[in-house]
């Protein structure tokens, strides 16, 4: 299957690919590159759109389920977009023991949200993740780069407010 050239000069909401694809120029015949594909096509869109996917199996001649069943396997490909700010929250065994669980449901709580998911405003995304390599810091999250550790259930929370209130300002 192929997929048809839209010629509507950019009048209707067919997805753009034009980013992606020189990367499949360079990778779609190279035999195990699916994996480099799809980290670059989620570098590029954010995350992985089932046209993305599709449009990679067209391109790369691998089944559209073969695509999703790598992209759903690995736990480092989204399959939906993330919010304005990622929280990355630390589930590694120091964090753990300090109470990365505690942290984990106020976060939950404040932002209605569970690990995975994005808040229907689209500010925030909530990750768990391995270890940060701060561990002397646990429990620890990571919210756009930048380290919070030392947490309670309370600052985590002001922290999520102060975020929210900087972006309405
Ligand atoms: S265990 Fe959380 S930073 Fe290392």
């Amino acid at each position: 299957m192929t997929s048809k050239k839209c010629d509507c000069q950019g009048l209707c909401d067919a997805p753009d690919f034009s980013e992606l694809a020189p990367v499949l120029g360079k990778y779609a015949k190279v035999p195990g590159s699916l994996i480099t594909i799809l980290q670059k096509a989620q570098d590029i869109y954010g995350y992985l759109s089932m046209e993305a996917i599709q449009y990679v199996a067209e391109q790369t001649g691998i089944k559209a389920a073969k695509v999703y069943g790598v992209a759903t396997f690995y736990t480092q490909f989204r399959l939906k977009p993330i919010g304005k700010n990622l929280i990355m929250l630390c589930q590694g065994t120091a964090c753990h023991v300090n109470g990365s669980k505690m942290i984990e449901e106020a976060i939950c709580d404040e932002l209605k949200i569970k690990d995975g998911e994005t808040t229907e405003d689209g500010l925030f995304t909530l990750n768990n993740v391995a270890c940060l390599g701060c561990c002397s810091l646990s429990p620890v999250v990571m919210i756009d780069g930048e380290t919070y550790g030392k947490l309670t259930k309370d600052s985590v929370r002001e922290i999520l407010r102060d975020i929210k209130k900087n972006e309405k300002a």
